[in-house]
């Protein structure tokens, strides 16, 4: 392993204010995603949709990093140019995603284990020799009725430190992504006291299984209630319990913490991340910075509507949602920019 090159790569993911944009949907979410806009579920529609994406002029300069999916990254432009090639000209690093996806655990009614541990060695080397710097695995956590179970936390913090050392091993920065979900009922604090649990367990076995902590990036949820919780939070709450909440459990280490956006909406993903920048960027030993998919892409998606007339439209609509969350880095986001 040579670590200052994994070192050198997590900054480099976290540095100069900009931040990841996830790309990585899995064929089934891709589709259900057009599905819902009445786009054709198509190989030829999922690569016109990446090529708008990765060809959007300017994307570079908000965003450091791309997840791309097991078909996305060996896909071209229509012209014949390798996307990696296209990223990697924009100066944006290229990433992917390793997990088969989560699926139901055994003897444990309503929770989920990922999988993509066996065979994961020789992919990630194949991944490596493409061009790929980095990679992703995500673990679902459920809040609700008795659940999440200790052995449902713990397998899943289990595979992400498997996962996240055999990255390091082939040279792959690991993006260890243990997502506590928005759906359900349960309140902000409930949500506090999971995301603290998860995290504690994640680099407990982080620490185990001796991955590198400087050079592997964390991409948590934010601290939110359910989202059928009569209470919602305000700005603030979230900011100030996703920061505690961090504070108690992330080794000052990490060279960054990168939020997924779970289904909020780019707005308020981005105040939400302003906020934490604006009141404690001088307190924090890690950069907070984002690794949106919905939060970024979403608005594109409606406008591109599977059209090839409105390709500069979504493009510029993509580049608006990552400007603002650049700026939500600096703490200088505002509703203004969302006119602009
Ligand atoms: P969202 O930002 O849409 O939650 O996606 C992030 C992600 O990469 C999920 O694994």
């Amino acid at each position: 392993m040579n670590a200052q090159k994994l070192i050198d790569t997590a900054k480099a993911l976290v540095a100069d204010n900009k931040g990841l944009l996830a790309m990585d949907e899995s064929n089934p979410t891709c589709n259900k995603r057009f599905a819902k806009l009445n786009i054709p579920q198509t190989v030829d529609a999922r690569r016109a949709y990446r090529e708008l994406i990765v060809t959007t002029p300017g994307l570079g300069e908000c965003i450091s990093g791309a997840i791309l999916y097991d078909e996305t990254i060996r896909q071209e432009k229509k012209d014949g140019t390798p996307f990696l090639k296209v990223l990697t000209d924009a100066g944006i690093i290229p990433g992917i995603k390793v997990d088969t996806g989560a699926k139901d655990m055994a003897a444990h009614p309503g929770e989920k284990i990922t999988e993509g541990l066996d065979g994961l060695r020789d992919r990630l080397a194949e991944y490596y020799q493409m061009g790929a710097r980095f990679a992703k695995w995500r673990a679902v956590i459920t809040i609700g009725d008795g659940i999440p179970s200790r052995s449902c936390v713990e397998a899943n913090a289990h595979a992400l430190a498997r996962y996240a050392a055999l990255c390091q091993e082939v040279g792959l920065v690991p993006i260890v992504e243990p997502e506590v979900l928005m759906d359900g009922n349960h309140t902000l604090e409930q949500c506090r006291v999971t995301t603290e649990e998860v995290l504690r367990s994640v680099f407990n076995q982080l620490n185990s299984q001796r991955v590198l902590l400087e050079g592997m990036i964390l991409k948590p949820n934010m601290v939110l209630p359910g989202l059928t919780c009569p209470m919602q939070a305000s700005v603030d709450e979230v900011a100030n319990n996703t920061v505690k909440s961090l504070w108690r459990t992330v080794p000052a280490a990490v060279p960054g913490i990168a939020f997924l956006s779970g289904g909020q909406s780019g707005e308020l993903a981005s105040a939400r991340l302003n906020t934490m920048n604006l009141r404690f960027n001088s307190r924090l030993p890690w950069a907070l910075a984002f690794s949106f998919a919905r939060a970024i892409q979403q608005p594109a998606l409606e406008t591109w509507q599977g059209k090839e007339a409105n390709v500069q439209a979504a493009q510029r609509a993509l580049l608006q949602r990552a400007r603002c969350n650049r700026a939500a880095r600096r703490g200088e986001y505002n509703a203004e920019m969302e006119k602009t």
